[in-house]
């Protein structure tokens, strides 16, 4: 029974060209009906992970610096988004585990993977920057989630899955910055409507 199982696990499926589709060993949740490319997808999960990581750090450094600014709930809003950015990443982690992978942990490593998808960690000087800076983080992964997903398709019905509940709270995330953004702007600038 064991060997007919390995023996079975042990063959790898190939496109109509009989060219490879997994390079990665099918052990684990990885079965012989597996049709996406793990290798690639680790890759291009770690790159999402380098900007989830780069999310956190931006969202939790806004929290301390919106302390002595207007706006009450402004840094709390910060601080939950911190929290569901890391939840992300780990997300992204477990999945790059599963997929056989390592999830990527090199500071440097995380940053060169998150600006190679043109995420990196901006500052703002002025609340209605920090609101502003979080937005287009967030419209931006909002564009790699999508792309992702709609590239993955049915290969990868775990993976899509996981992206596509990123991909909620993300827009949800985008959505209260945008919100944000119209209420704050007007105070910083009482003049502009
Ligand atoms: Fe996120
Ligand atoms: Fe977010």
């Amino acid at each position: 029974m064991a060997d007919h199982v390995d023996k079975k696990n042990s063959a790898k499926p190939t496109t109509a060209a009989g060219k490879p589709t997994l390079r990665v060993a099918m052990t684990g949740a990885i079965t012989e009906t597996y049709q996406g490319d793990p290798e690639q997808l680790i890759k291009r999960l770690n790159e999402l992970r380098g900007t989830e990581i780069v999310a956190w750090l931006q969202y939790k450094h806004h929290s301390y610096m919106a302390v002595s600014m207007a706006m009450p709930g402004v840094r709390a809003e910060f601080e939950e988004h911190a929290a569901q950015e890391e939840h992300h990443a780990d997300m992204l982690g477990e999945r790059i585990s599963q997929l056989g992978g390592i999830p990527v942990f090199e500071p440097f490593e995380i940053g060169q993977l998150a600006a190679k998808d043109n995420v990196t960690a901006k500052e703002g000087a002025t609340m209605e920057d920090m609101v502003r800076v979080d937005l287009a983080m967030e419209r931006q992964q909002i564009r790699l989630y999508q792309t992702l997903i709609r590239e993955v398709a049915f290969q990868d019905p775990t993976t899509r899955r996981i992206l596509e509940d990123i991909l909620i709270e993300t827009e949800h995330h985008a959505t209260e910055m945008q919100n944000l953004l119209d209420r704050t702007a007007p105070l910083e600038h009482p003049g502009k409507t």
